[in-house]
């Protein structure tokens, strides 16, 4: 991954304090990073905005983020958009993180976080009923994913934040600047939309 942090990333070096959520205070490292399919990485507060911008996030939207990391994607649909959400994390640390992070921004009665591996199959009854899918995984665990998203009813969005899905071209794509980015020489993000038909 563009990016990829070391696998012992302690939680809260690469947090932003901007959308108020107050990530990152006092944790402790993932305890399974080591086998984890992708790294801990967090996305930047302006990423996650224009993500969820580029989705059209809004009240009566249910978000669903798989490997939701620290939480801030589903909050801040929560917080800032008015959605629902759940956060899909294999850390057990990250998901308690998650829920102290939702009660901080006052939306823990609108979003969950659970132990659970993305690969479940009994997530899809949850992803049947989700209107927005956010990731932030890798090329590999993207094109695996895609049968199971491509099941979904119409009209579900799916954004991937910097992965597409090999030859299922996005509806769109958005870049934005990301200058502390800290590996890779491209200062920026690649943010795709896909709508299902
Ligand atoms: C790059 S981080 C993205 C975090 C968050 N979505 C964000 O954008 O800030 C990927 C997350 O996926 C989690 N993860 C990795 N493998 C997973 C799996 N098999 N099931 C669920 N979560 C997983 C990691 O622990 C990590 O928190």
């Amino acid at each position: 991954m563009r990016g990829a942090a070391p696998a012992g990333l302690k939680l809260g070096t690469a947090v932003g304090l901007g959308l108020g959520v107050g990530l990152g205070v006092g944790a402790a490292a993932p305890s399974r990073a080591e086998s984890l399919d992708v790294p801990f990485i967090t996305t930047p507060d302006h990423v996650t905005l224009a993500m969820l911008e580029l989705a059209g996030v809004g009240r009566g939207d249910h978000l669903i983020d798989l490997g939701s990391g620290d939480g801030r994607i589903v909050i801040t649909a929560a917080r800032r958009f008015g959605a629902t959400g759940l956060g899909v994390e294999i850390v057990p640390d990250l998901v308690e993180l998650s829920r102290r992070h939702a009660v901080q921004a006052g939306v823990a009665d609108r979003v969950q976080f659970r132990v659970q591996d993305l690969f479940d199959p009994a997530l899809d009854a949850d992803l049947a009923r989700a209107s927005v899918i956010t990731l932030y995984l890798l090329p590999d665990v993207n094109l695996r994913l895609r049968p199971r998203l491509q099941a979904l009813r119409p009209g579900t969005r799916i954004v991937s934040h910097d992965w597409d899905m090999g030859d299922w071209m996005p509806d769109r794509t958005r870049v934005v600047e990301v200058p502390e980015k800290a590996v890779g020489r491209e200062k920026l993000s690649r943010l795709h939309l896909w709508t299902l038909r």
